[in-house]
């Protein structure tokens, strides 16, 4: 049965997406078969694993019968991608949780790209999960919605969750310019799983380039979150 992960935020914009592929590229590195399920409506996985050109089906197709569930999965490099229907309308938990059991024997993981926000987007993309992973960059505002969103998540009986803090400049932190690891770690009340630093070349990567990269800044955080993910102990340092 594959490992269902559910990443969120709470605030918009802070690496849901990127971390997601990111993650599912590092867990494929590892051997694992991954399928991310795109939660958000508007839509961005299947850009940055470059599957938009083929694309035609989504999960709200497989859920109203409309294809068949492997018809909806678009791979690159390994990497499955089910996209997200423009709208939730007749879409429920249960019916998430249906939809996710048509993969559970291909993969070793499907994550849930949740959308902003703590709705109902954020109910469907929880529906069938295990386990959660809460983004935060290292600022104030983004650390009490990522609590609110783990608190959510509980709420709809995900199991435990774990914090990425994403985007952290060494410098910035040491000179008391952003909340250090440790203040957001205490303000989330989420055990940590990994520290991303703010790489440009991940940024640059999501406009249609790659975002995981041996040579990249942020390679070893992505792995040694995809190792941990596995259960494999790995201690946690400062951006890994
Ligand atoms: N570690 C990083 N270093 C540099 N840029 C990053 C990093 N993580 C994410 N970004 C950039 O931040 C922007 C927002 O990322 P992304 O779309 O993944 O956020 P999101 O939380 O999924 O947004 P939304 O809430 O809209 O779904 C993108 O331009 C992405 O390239
Ligand atoms: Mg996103």
């Amino acid at each position: 049965m594959a490992k269902k992960i559910v990443v969120a935020s709470g605030k918009g914009g802070v690496g849901k997406t990127t971390l997601t592929v990111g993650i599912a590229k590092a867990l494929t590195a590892l051997g694992n078969r991954v399928l991310i399920i795109d939660c958000d409506r508007l839509r961005s996985v299947d850009l940055l694993v470059g599957v938009t050109e083929n694309l035609v089906y989504d999960f709200g197709d497989v859920i109203f019968g409309n294809c068949e569930p492997e018809k909806a999965v678009y791979e690159n490099k390994g990497i499955g991608v089910i996209s997200c229907p423009v709208s939730y309308e007749g879409i429920d938990s249960e019916k998430m949780k249906a939809l996710s059991e048509h993969y559970d024997c291909d993969y070793n993981f499907i994550l849930f790209d949740a959308p902003a926000g703590i709705g109902r987007g954020l109910e469907l993309a929880s529906a069938a999960a295990d386990n959660g992973i809460v983004v935060s960059t290292p600022d104030l505002v983004c650390v009490r919605s990522a609590c609110t969103a783990a608190k959510e998540m509980e709420k709809m009986g995900v199991g435990e969750s774990r914090l990425i803090i994403n985007r952290v400049y060494k410098k910035d932190i040491t000179k008391g310019r952003l909340l250090n690891v440790d203040k957001v770690i205490d303000s989330t009340m989420v055990q940590l799983i990994g520290v991303v630093p703010e790489d440009e070349k991940v940024r640059l990567g999501s406009m249609g380039g790659e975002i995981y990269k041996k040579r990249y800044d942020s390679y070893a955080a992505f792995t040694n979150i995809a190792k941990r993910i596995c259960g494999q102990y790995i201690a946690l340092s400062f951006l890994k």
